[in-house]
């Protein structure tokens, strides 16, 4: 086991999880409780270096009850969701070892995000791949099942548990043991992909993905088609981009996934709206843009929210962030985060030519800022005392 054991007899492990965008959207359960998806999807992992989530469990014969910690602020343990990640790891690990040594020990949680949480950034899918890759290191159990954990989590957090692109399959099982995440290329496979989120301003948050896709399962009759016709060949095509690295049939299958998740969600009665005007503003530069330049350079992606993700070529990055300071002029200081931020990364001018052709509205303010990532790997385990969120004694540090 590699988890850490201190004196106190209180054994912990931390690691990092990161957060993942689809490009072919998982919208829809089969199963409520399990959280089995309608149809397959398939996204890429964002690098943790400009966002993650970092967890550390501890166990100990001496805790008297599970207790979990989100940011700082002990929260209810009790959360259905929560004691069925729990439940399963500890399944898990006595399948594996009847006599597991941490099989009756309470559990203490404490995770952060090193971005806000209200960004509406996936933050569901990093906490939950990030807790059940700490309760693995805790316990000493790696396994493919343990993609079937996250997922009971939330859905999504099943393909935070890998790097580079991720595909989770469907199955066709009752039990769920067949839809399990894996693989489709390492982050290392595709190194030009870069990854720009916008994030737009946004009043109070609407509908949460849990009950928006349950309302849209009940009520659109394009779904169905969507979940039995669409997704399977999008899926194959898609992975067949990846692996030749055509950014054109990438691209162009991202935004009509993006388009098409999003007309479930108009077609749904009552019908739900998560892209906002600024949202809708930005699909028409970057469809301009691209008419533009004669080619996809910039693929747009919307999940349940406003703000857009961007997946690119490194070649055209500073375009596209040229493009975007231009529409959303901006009195942000930081305005640009993450791999770009001085202004030289995104002040050089976007070709004549192709600039000639983009008109539209300016919108100050409509964006708040834009993080630049990229592709990235999975779940990271650290060992350095600085990392851990729950000190040697079992305590839970205070939060700088
Ligand atoms: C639009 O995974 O958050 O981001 O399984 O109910 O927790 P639950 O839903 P969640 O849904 C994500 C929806 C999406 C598309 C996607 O990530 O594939």
């Amino acid at each position: 086991m590699d988890a850490k054991r201190a004196k106190t007899g209180v054994v912990r492990a931390t690691t990092t999880a990161p957060v993942n965008i689809a490009v072919i959207k998982y919208w829809g359960k089969r199963d409520t409780k399990l959280l089995l998806p309608i149809n397959s999807s398939l996204s890429g992992t964002l690098d943790q270096e400009q966002l993650h989530a970092r967890t550390t469990v501890a166990a100990s014969s001496s805790f008297e009850a599970d207790e979990i910690w989100l940011n700082g602020k002990q929260e209810d343990i009790s959360n259905q969701r929560l004691q069925n990640v729990l439940g399963a790891v500890r399944a898990l690990a006595a399948k594996k070892d009847p006599e597991h040594p941490l099989k009756d020990a309470h559990i203490k949680i404490a995770s952060v995000n090193n971005f806000p949480t209200a960004a509406g950034l996936a933050s569901s899918a990093a906490g939950y791949a990030c807790l059940v890759a700490a309760l693995a290191e805790l316990f000493g159990v790696q396994d493919q099942e343990l993609t079937a954990i996250a997922r009971v989590g939330s859905g999504s957090a099943c393909r935070s548990l890998m790097g580079g692109f991720v595909r989770w399959e469907k199955g066709t099982r009752d039990d769920g043991a067949d839809s399990l995440a894996s693989q489709v290329v390492p982050e290392s496979h595709w190194p030009d992909m870069q990854v720009l989120i916008l994030v737009v301003n946004a009043g109070k948050k609407g509908v949460s993905s849990t009950s928006g896709m349950q309302s849209t399962v009940k009520t659109s009759a394009l779904i169905n088609h969507r979940a039995e016709v669409v997704v399977p060949q999008r899926m194959k095509d898609i992975e067949k981009a990846i692996q030749d690295r055509d950014f054109q049939t990438f691209g162009r299958i991202t935004m009509q996934d993006s388009n098409q998740f999003h007309a479930t969600c108009l077609d749904t009665y009552p019908p739900i709206f998560y892209m906002n005007d600024v949202s809708r503003q930005i699909v028409q530069i970057l469809t301009q843009y691209n008419d533009a330049a004669g080619e996809i350079r910039a693929a747009y992606t919307y999940d349940a929210g406003p703000n857009c993700v961007i997946y690119c070529l490194k070649q055209h990055v500073q375009e596209i962030l040229s493009l975007v300071c231009h529409y959303f002029p901006s009195s942000e200081s930081e305005f640009v985060r993450g791999r770009s931020t001085t202004a030289s990364d995104y002040s050089s001018t976007v070709d004549a030519a192709v600039r000639e052709k983009i008109s539209g509205p300016t919108t100050a303010d409509g964006v708040k800022y834009i993080l630049h990532t990229g592709i990235g790997p999975g779940p990271k385990t650290l060992t350095n005392e600085d990392a851990f969120l729950i000190a040697e004694d079992g305590s839970v540090k205070q939060q700088a």
